[in-house]
């Protein structure tokens, strides 16, 4: 009898819990390699922060976290409630450190043997450390096996998060992906909608790196443009895709900012715009370490994108202008929101700021 009450209780509930979608998301990741200490985050611009990265055991297929992180990840929640309260964490797990992270991700999700040892341990190595929530940072599926077996990872997950709801009696564990923003970067062919759209709470796609110095050395470039009127790929044709192909609903998809440029060798130094030849790409470069060049930012509102140079160096790269374009756009959009990667790049918090604002409440 009282069994049977939980159980009917239990299956409201969780009913419930599936439609309770996120109000909206203001999102920033962490990332323990940046160097930045957990007690320097300022939580105050976001709603979410997502703590980077947890592994995957490439035999046990268990979610780890490698023992350089165990402190700063233990005190992570607490630290930045400390100074934001309503601040939600995510643990992500994985992120793009290549092919052999990937590879794990192909081979964990292969099994349901292994999808439950990586399921089950990630919720407990996320609830030992007071996180609210996982997020799969799969980069990328990339064949259609890989899709199936990402749809019953993300089935599996969201039927383990909601049992684990009911048995502890906890908020069920926010559900979060980090995913390809554009087929310029991974074939969006390979993610389950349907599945992503079921059982994920937050969508964050990575609408940038499209046009990056080191796959364009030859022309500076706008690296992450919101529109693109000479070509196809920009982050609104990635998000339309997102939204009109795979069929994932506005209300789960966070729209990708990147708190970093990239930096290129002019040819000639009087030839300074969008697209004028280089020398070479020199890679990736910090929002914080472009302003300290301390070079008058252009901003170009057809591509959505900022650059500045000074002699032969050119930096493509968002500033507040594209910062709150972006976000505008977002709102417009009926977006869930926006996140970027990530925040120990940002100039004093200037971007976080002028995002958060551009959101509203
Ligand atoms: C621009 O570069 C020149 C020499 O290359 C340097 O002297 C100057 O300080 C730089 N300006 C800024 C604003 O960094
Ligand atoms: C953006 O850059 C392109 C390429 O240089 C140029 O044709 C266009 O006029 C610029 N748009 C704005 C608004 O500056």
């Amino acid at each position: 009898m009282e069994k049977t009450k939980k159980q009917s209780l239990g299956i409201a509930i969780s009913s419930v819990l599936m439609i309770v979608a996120e109000a909206s998301i203001k999102g920033g990741y962490w990332f323990s390699g940046s160097g930045m200490a957990v007690a320097d985050i300022n939580p105050n611009p976001f709603t979410h922060l997502f703590c980077a990265f947890a592994n995957i055991d490439s035999t046990t297929f268990k979610v780890t976290i490698s023992s350089s992180d165990a402190y700063p990840f233990s005190i992570f929640t607490q630290t930045v409630q400390g100074k934001n309260p309503c601040v939600r964490t995510l643990l992500s797990i994985g992120g793009g450190g290549g092919p052999a992270i990937a590879a794990v991700f192909s081979q964990m999700a292969t099994t349901a043997g292994r999808r439950k040892a990586f399921i089950d341990s990630s919720i407990s190595v996320a609830r030992a450390n007071n996180f609210h929530g996982i997020d799969v940072d799969w980069e990328y599926p990339s064949s259609s096996t890989d899709k199936t077996n990402f749809g019953a990872l993300t089935r599996e997950l969201r039927a383990a998060v909601n049992q684990e709801a009911l048995t502890s009696g906890k908020s069920p564990l926010l559900l979060a992906a980090a995913v390809a923003g554009s087929d310029q970067i991974s074939p969006l062919q390979y993610y389950p909608g349907p599945d992503i759209t079921n059982n994920l709470d937050i969508v964050n796609a990575m609408t940038y790196d499209l046009f990056p110095s080191y796959a364009y050395p030859t022309s500076t470039q706008p690296p992450a443009p919101l529109y693109n009127p000479q070509g196809l790929f920009s982050a609104d044709q990635g998000i339309n895709q997102w939204l009109n192909t795979l069929g994932v609903p506005p209300y789960k998809l966070a729209l990708g900012l990147p708190f970093y440029g990239y930096k290129w060798t002019l040819s000639n130094p009087s030839v300074n715009g969008l697209f004028a030849p280089t020398t070479q790409g020199l890679g990736a470069i910090k929002y914080k370490d472009i302003k300290a060049v301390g070079a008058t930012p252009n901003y170009n509102a057809s591509f959505v994108t900022n650059y500045c140079y000074n002699g032969t160096n050119w930096y493509g790269y968002d500033d507040v202008d594209s910062i709150k374009a972006k976000v505008s756009y977002a709102k417009i959009k009926g977006l869930l929101g926006y996140f970027a990667w990530n925040v120990e790049q940002d100039n004093n918090w200037a971007l976080s700021q002028a995002a958060s604002t551009a959101w509203g409440v």
